[in-house]
């Protein structure tokens, strides 16, 4: 077994620091020594899109990298969606559309459609199954969920922006 490292990160705009094995993926860093267990862990290969997080801005797989690749980056997960008590206006959309069902897919759903947005404020309906399609819903409520990502986008553009 090797020895403990020492990782740190910006998470949600907080810095972050803990003490972890080489070989400890991203995805149980955040869950077990940070204690974000908003981002989930699905397939833990790649596949399911569960996990997903925005890593220097970008949708990644928190899955696929170890926590010691992410030292040194600002990360955002779905705790970081949220001002305060106010939900993100993708939240917002997804409770209008009754957008989850289980709720498993929804952080990588939610993280994906961040970081979707962010390069296409306007998207169609094709571009937004396209874009979600890397991310699986065993409830296979997509279609609500389409609709949540259209609405949060209009929402976006008319407040200005994504946020
Ligand atoms: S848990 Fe990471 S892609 Fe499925
Ligand atoms: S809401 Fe259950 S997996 Fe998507």
């Amino acid at each position: 077994m090797s020895s403990p490292v020492e990782v740190r990160m910006i998470v949600n705009g907080t810095p972050r620091a803990g003490r972890c094995e080489p070989r400890k993926l991203l995805i149980d860093f955040l869950r077990e020594e940070l204690g974000l267990t908003g981002t989930h862990a699905g397939c833990e290969h790649g596949v399911c899109g569960a996990c997903t997080i925005l890593v220097d801005g970008v949708a990644a797989r928190s899955c696929l990298m170890f926590a010691v690749q992410a030292d040194g980056a600002t990360l955002t997960t779905v705790e970081g969606l949220a001002d305060g008590d106010e939900l993100h206006p993708l939240q917002q959309a997804f409770h209008r559309h009754h957008a989850l069902q289980c709720g498993f897919c929804t952080p990588g759903m939610l993280i994906a459609a961040l970081d979707f947005l962010a390069t296409n404020p306007e998207p169609s309906e094709a571009e937004i199954r396209d874009a979600l399609s890397a991310v699986l819903c065993r409830c296979t409520g997509y279609q609500n969920i389409v609709k949540a990502v259209a609405d949060a986008a209009e929402k976006m553009r008319a407040a200005g922006g994504a946020s």
